[in-house]
């Protein structure tokens, strides 16, 4: 996951390839709750690993239940036949509204002393609708805050189930979810009905919720929209084992990237199309008929059971006008899609994009205008038009901790004009898909020149790994530690039985060209075993720098180093990264300090390891190697004509870091 500020997407070009997607949001949820309610333990396989289920799980461990998660695997015992809990419990919902409304439901018509909270946003998201109905069947909830939001607190019903309980349907259909799911806990010796009132939105979450019921054990009749029976007799029973389906609203963005994206012509039929694995076209979500819209947009799209595969169709994609009632997530996707039409895209009906996460018709116009996007907007409905090739505009994606916002823009990559598109506060994606951004990089591609690098170079001890490691942290780029290539070649050499003199300079340079090397955080696997600790010892620096005067060895490890520009970009540190490796690098810095300084660093660093050390013989070897590095005749170490000099003898960690991402941003503009 991206944890970082913001994520700079550079420009994409284009993508193929297969990703599997995490578990559906609002499946997950309703079966973690039905699996609590029910009696009997349930094994849950491929549940989605995200904020709103922690937020339910966390709630459930709260009553009392017995969970155990195993990857996402998740074993619970129902609390269907136990005791239920007496004592208070506050519970915090986060931004979850698939965990809020059905929980509020449960506990309500079960009773107790509860309270419900969330953040801010949460507190600003209406309920009442939901409380107007439980309290019509005799549940007492009061508002903590303001009248029709959250916080809640629930106390013990007196339930009245003789008439038809109302509850509108036009705001959110998770009212009638919530209700569908809590009152078969009350329908024991009666049968319990539902009216909706108004006009029901989002109809196929209410399938689920149907659909999921039944797995249950509970048989609702469905009266066209407006009348839903709980029969008499209604009880909870694990089904044993469930498979939640990979997110349908998450598959839209793949969708949308195979309609949007060429194909890879290096690959040959092997770059063609995104293949997306875990949902079908026979998916029990609604927002699985997102295809369709996609389709009409022109993408082609073949199916079967549990996979989708999207290839370019028509291009530029058709500009539509749908109403979207029955999409009101993927919905989102659409707009970003229309963004590379041949024609305005009004997406319709979707009145409830104001009530979500954020007001997502204003957060979508927003956006897409900061791109360059002519958008009109009403209460219910959104126009955007094409944004041709030569009018893009380099934008910061805001993205009101809305997941949908921040996925949905990172398809503006694909722009024409192959302008970078930063997108803020990343890990927003957690809500549904904490890995979103991997999965993207992983189909994606883009010629190496749009991939950012940024090269530290500088002498042994100036603090160089350190402050790209760091950098690299705040930007979420990869990193590249050149001189642990050298070092692990020279421990490679050692362990083959070779000296490190030019004599076996072309037998390093072949080990040095299959290095089973592998980084894992701060550990460095040489052939799966950890070498970590060898290399870093002032030996094994000693030992690198002789393997590194060998031109052969520095050629040999060329390709490799160029493996690790990846997306979304790469922090490089070394000797002649600037200079030799990727010369036509974005910035380059050259960090140096002074030999005291870097002594006195290094020595303190060593002592930290428990290793024992002297300054004095420290300095004096520094000094030996940054003559050895600057006067050898391959890639010498020198700063780059166009590096930008840091000292930082006086300067913290932290200050360097900020004058780097100072540089960078002033790069980046
Ligand atoms: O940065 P370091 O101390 O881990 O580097 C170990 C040795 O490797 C150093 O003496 C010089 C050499 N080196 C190099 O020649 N080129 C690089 N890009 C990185 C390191």
């Amino acid at each position: 996951m991206f944890s970082t500020a913001f994520l700079d997407l550079p420009a994409l070009q284009g993508a193929s390839g297969t990703v599997t997607l995490p578990g559906s949001k609002s499946i997950s949820n309703r079966v973690l709750l039905l699996s609590a309610l029910c009696q009997g333990t349930t094994v849950v396989h491929d549940l989605l690993d995200s904020d709103d289920t922690r937020v339910m799980l966390a709630a459930l461990r709260q009553l009392g239940c017995d969970v155990l998660v195993d990857g996402t695997t998740v074993t619970i015992t129902g609390l269907g036949g136990c005791a239920w809990p007496r004592e208070a419990i506050e519970f915090f919902m986060g931004n979850a509204g698939t965990a809020m409304r059905p929980l509020t439901a449960a506990l309500a018509v079960q009773g107790g002393d509860f309270t419900l909270k969330g953040v801010p946003r949460m507190h600003e998201r209406p309920i009442g609708d939901l409380v107007d109905a439980l309290r019509e069947l005799g549940c007492t909830i009061d508002y903590l805050g303001n009248e029709g939001y959250p916080p809640l607190r629930v106390r013990q019903p007196t339930l009245q189930l003789d008439k038809p309980i109302p509850v509108r349907g036009d705001v959110s259909s998770q009212f009638l979810t919530a209700l569908l799911m809590a009152l078969p806990l009350a329908a024991q010796d009666r049968a319990i009905t539902i009216e909706v009132v108004g006009e029901l939105i989002s109809k196929p979450y209410i399938e689920i919720t149907l659909n999921l019921l039944a797995r249950y054990g509970i048989a609702v009749e469905r009266q066209g929209w407006e009348r839903f029976v709980i029969p008499a007799g209604s009880r909870y029973q694990s089904p044993g084992t469930i498979h939640v389906e990979a997110d349908a609203s998450s598959a839209s963005y793949f969708i949308a990237l195979g309609a949007i994206a060429a194909g890879d012509p290096s690959k040959g039929s092997q770059g063609k199309g995104i293949r997306i694995q875990g949902v079908g076209a026979d998916s029990i979500q609604g927002d699985i008929r997102f295809m369709d819209a996609a389709a009409q947009m022109g993408a082609q799209i073949t199916s079967g059971p549990n996979w989708l595969e999207i290839n370019r169709g028509a291009w530029p994609l058709k500009g539509i006008t749908l109403d979207c009632n029955h999409i009101p997530d993927a919905a989102m996707t659409l707009a970003v899609m229309a963004l590379y039409a041949d024609g305005p895209t009004t997406l319709r009906n979707i009145a409830s994009w104001r009530v979500k996460e954020t007001d997502r018709i204003a957060a979508m116009a927003n956006e897409s205008r900061k791109l360059g996007a002519i958008v009109e907007e009403g209460p219910d409905w959104i126009t955007i038009h094409p944004l041709p090739a030569g009018q893009w505009q380099r934008a910061s994606i805001h993205t009101y901790d809305d997941h949908r916002v921040a996925m949905c823009f990172s398809l503006a990559a694909f722009n024409p004009d192959q302008i970078p598109v930063r997108i803020e506060d990343p890990k927003c994606v957690a809500k549904t898909f904490p890995d979103y951004f991997e999965a993207l990089f992983s189909v994606a591609h883009t010629a190496a020149a749009n991939i950012p690098v940024i090269c530290i170079d500088g002498p042994t001890a100036s603090g160089k790994g350190t402050l790209a490691s760091r950098v690299a942290a705040q930007l979420g780029y990869h990193y590249l530690d050149s001189g642990a290539l050298y070092r692990v070649t020279a421990h490679a050499a050692l362990q083959a039985g070779l000296t490190l003199e030019a004599a076996d300079e072309a037998k390093i340079a072949d080990l040095a060209r299959q290095l089973p090397v592998r980084f894992e955080g701060e550990q460095v696997l040489l052939n799966n075993v950890d070498v970590t600790d060898a290399i870093r010892s002032e030996q094994g620096g000693m030992n690198a720098s002789k393997v590194s005067v060998l031109p052969a060895v520095r050629e040999a490890l060329v390709a490799l180093q160029h493996s690790f520009r990846r997306l979304p970009g790469l922090l490089a540190d070394g000797r002649d990264m600037g200079t030799v490796i990727f010369p036509n690098a974005a910035l380059k810095v050259f960090l140096t300090a002074s030999a005291a300084k870097r002594a006195e660093r290094r020595h303190k660093q060593l002592i930290s390891k428990g290793f024992s050390a002297n300054i004095e013989s420290l300095r004096a070897d520094l000094e030996a190697r940054d003559a050895r590095d600057m006067s050898r005749s391959a890639s010498p170490l020198q700063p780059a004509q166009d590096a930008l000099q840091l000292d930082n003898s006086s300067l913290s960690i932290e200050d360097s870091v900020a004058q780097v991402l100072d540089w960078w941003q002033g790069k980046s503009r």
